[in-house]
Formats: C-alpha cells, structure tokens, sequence
C-alpha cells in the first residue's frame, strides 16, 4: 500500500483537534476556531523548538566539542531563531481578533491562560531562565503555579512532570559556559600550566586598554560637548566600573569567581579575535545565541503589544496584572554574558596584542 500525504501527517487526528471545550467545531463562537488554531500553531512551533534546543544542546555538552560539530549547533539554533521571528510575527494573525470578538468567548477561558503553557516554561527551563530570574505572579512563582495546577487535573499532572523531567535536564546555558570555559585564551587552554596567569594578564591588559580609551573619550567628548565634563567623567567612571566587574567577575559569588572569569575572558576573545580561523564558527555560534534570545524577548514584547491592543490593561485570565507583569518579563535576559561584551568591547587597534596566532589555526 502506498503512504499517502494525509497519513503520513496523521491529519485526521490533527484536524480533529480544534473542536474546544464543546469538542464540537459547530458550537464554537465565530471568532473561537481562530484563537485555537493560532494557539495550536504556536505550541506546535514550541514542539518543534524544544527538540532543536535539546539538540543543540546534546552537540554542545559533549565533554570535548570537535570543531565539526559547532556548525550543527549553529544549524539547530539557527532555526530555534527563526522560528521565533515566525512566531514573532504570527500575532499578527491573532490581532484580526477584535476587542469585541474576544469578549465573546473570552470568560469561558478563567482562570486558563497562555501562563500554563507548558512547553513555554520548558523553553525557559532549557534555555536556562533560573527559577530566581522570574517574576512572581501574585505570591507564586510561575513554575510553583504548575505545580499546583497539577493538583487539579490529570493534564495538570502531565504538565508538571514534564516540567520536572525538564528541570531536571542539563540547559543550554549550562553546556555554553561549559564549553566557553575552554576557549583557549592567548593559546591557553584550562588543562595547560600557568593557564591562570595566561588569562590574568589577559584581562589586565584588557581593562588598563578600557580605561586609556575611557580617558581619551572624556577628553575628547567634554572638548566637543562643552560644560559637561563632570557628568561624562561620571558616565564614563560608571561603565568602567561595569566593565571592571565584568571582567572580573566581581558580581559572582566568591565559589564562582574563577570559573567565571574564565569563561567571561573566553567571551570576550572571541568576539574580539573573531578573525581568526579556529574563532569564526565560535562567534557565529555566540551570535546565533544571541539571535535566538532577541527573538524571544521580542516574542515577549510583542505579545504584550498584542495583548494591550485585545484586551487593554485588563487583568489577565489567568489573573496577572496582564500587559504591565508581560512587559516586564521583556526584561529577562538568559545569556547576560554574551549581551554585556557587546557593552565593553573595545576597537581592533586598543585590543591587547594577540600571543600565539599558531594556536587559531594560523600558519608560522
Ligand atoms: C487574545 C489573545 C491573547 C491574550 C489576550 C493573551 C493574554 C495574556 C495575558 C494577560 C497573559 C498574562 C497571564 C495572565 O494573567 O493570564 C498571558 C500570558 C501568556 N500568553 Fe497570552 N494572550 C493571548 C494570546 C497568546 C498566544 C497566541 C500565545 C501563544 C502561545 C500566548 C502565550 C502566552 C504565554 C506563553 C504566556 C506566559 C508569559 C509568561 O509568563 O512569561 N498568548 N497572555
């Protein structure tokens, strides 16, 4: 027997899905069939998404990454990326939803809400996004609400231990800092003596060339600006301080501070160096990460914009202070490293003198 199209995509089970509470398409309110099937769209996006992730992962947790596996880390995220912009731009669907249309139908949704979705927090948890980093919602946090939720429904018990088996993975954050740790800093690697002083000396030269360069802007920006040298030089004493914290990794706790260090020193080498052949894959990995978290925290705001264009400043279904707790969660950053380089990053002709070139695949 021959596959056919509508079998191999098991469309008869798909297509039977979208019948709501009732289970029954006839008795859906005229706007309802649209709100479930662009929900539906998004969590089968999310599906998709999450086996991406942890396949991205898989490659990049390895305890030794040859360098033929980073383009499929690259290949994985990339497409995490784009189906966040997909994603992204699908409300666009959703908001052919008028105000009024949804209040139709919109009371028979309390207390459900986009909150539950689970495959949501299980990109988060994946991702990296700490149980600390959220915001709570009321007095609980969003993954101790699941937990509750599991208390009243079978589903709700599905959702909680898929969240569980997720918490209990390994994240993408985890695996990247694992393996920027390793980044061979002026042809040092962690396993090689006098590694520490490698990427000491590295850094020290590092933060001597931010503030030469801070002085030179102060001199240069109060000349031109006029009158206003004080607040610049306050400005500038600001992010130099960032920039020293950073590199030293002073906002971690004591435990951390080394391995940090390391791993931030890593960062930045290779967004600095990033002409260098055994660098170039590194940074486009670093960049589709990037890439990836922009996307969802757009996800984030224009969901938001969505929501405040639907249903105002309501509160939400599910009982969140609606638009105002969204556009907070705008906020959340998983890959704070690779967002704060781009603050501290120096000219090519400040950067400190690159040692060993041979390391990165350069000819003698
Ligand atoms: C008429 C359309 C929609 C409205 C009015 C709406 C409204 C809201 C509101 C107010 C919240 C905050 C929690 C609450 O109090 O309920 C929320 C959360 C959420 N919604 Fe929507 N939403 C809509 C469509 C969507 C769609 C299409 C998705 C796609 C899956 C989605 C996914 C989510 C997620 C994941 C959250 C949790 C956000 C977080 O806690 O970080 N929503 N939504």
């Amino acid at each position: 027997m021959s596959t056919n199209y509508w079998d191999y995509l098991r469309l008869d089970k798909l297509l039977d899905l979208q019948g709501g509470l009732e289970g029954d398409e006839q008795q859906l309110m005229p706007d309802e069939l649209h709100f479930i099937i662009v929900h539906q769209a998004f969590e089968l996006w999310f599906k998709l998404t999450l086996r991406e992730l942890r396949l991205a992962r898989d490659h990049l947790s390895k305890p030794e990454v040859p360098e033929e596996a980073i383009p499929y880390v690259v290949h994985h995220l990339r497409r995490v990326g784009e189906i966040m912009k997909l994603c992204v731009d699908q409300f666009r669907v959703m908001e052919t939803l008028t105000p009024q249309d949804f209040l139709a139908f919109r009371d028979k949704l309390v207390p459900a809400s986009g909150f539950q979705s689970f495959q949501m927090r299980e990109l988060e948890i994946l991702l990296g996004l700490g149980g600390d980093d959220r915001l709570n919602y009321g007095n609980t946090n969003p993954l101790d609400h699941i937990e509750k939720l599991a208390l009243t429904s079978p589903s709700g018990a599905m959702a909680r231990d898929r969240l569980r088996a997720a918490l209990s993975e390994s994240t993408l954050k985890s695996a990247l800092d694992t393996w920027l740790y390793r980044t061979p800093v002026q042809g040092s690697s962690p396993t090689d003596a006098g590694d520490t002083e490698a990427v000491d000396a590295f850094v020290g030269e590092y933060f001597a060339a931010t503030q030469e360069l801070n002085r030179q802007k102060v001199k240069t920006m109060s000349a031109a600006l006029g009158g206003t040298a004080a607040q610049l030089e306050e400005r500038f004493a600001k992010t130099e301080d960032e920039a020293r914290q950073f590199l030293y990794a002073l906002d971690a706790p004591e435990a951390d501070r080394a391995r940090t260090k390391r791993i931030r020193a890593g960062v930045v080498f290779i967004e600095s160096y990033r002409e260098l052949p055994l660098l170039a894959w590194p940074r486009l990995l670093i960049d589709t990460v990037v890439e990836a978290e922009e996307q969802l925290v757009l996800w984030r705001s224009r969901h938001a914009r969505m929501v405040e264009r639907i249903i105002g400043r309501r509160i939400g279904t599910g009982g969140s202070s609606g638009v105002d707790y969204l556009d907070k969660t705008a906020q959340y950053r998983i890959f704070k490293e690779l967002w704060t380089v781009r603050t501290i990053l120096l000219p090519k002709p400040a950067l400190p003198e690159l040692k060993h070139p041979e390391a990165y695949g350069f000819a003698n």
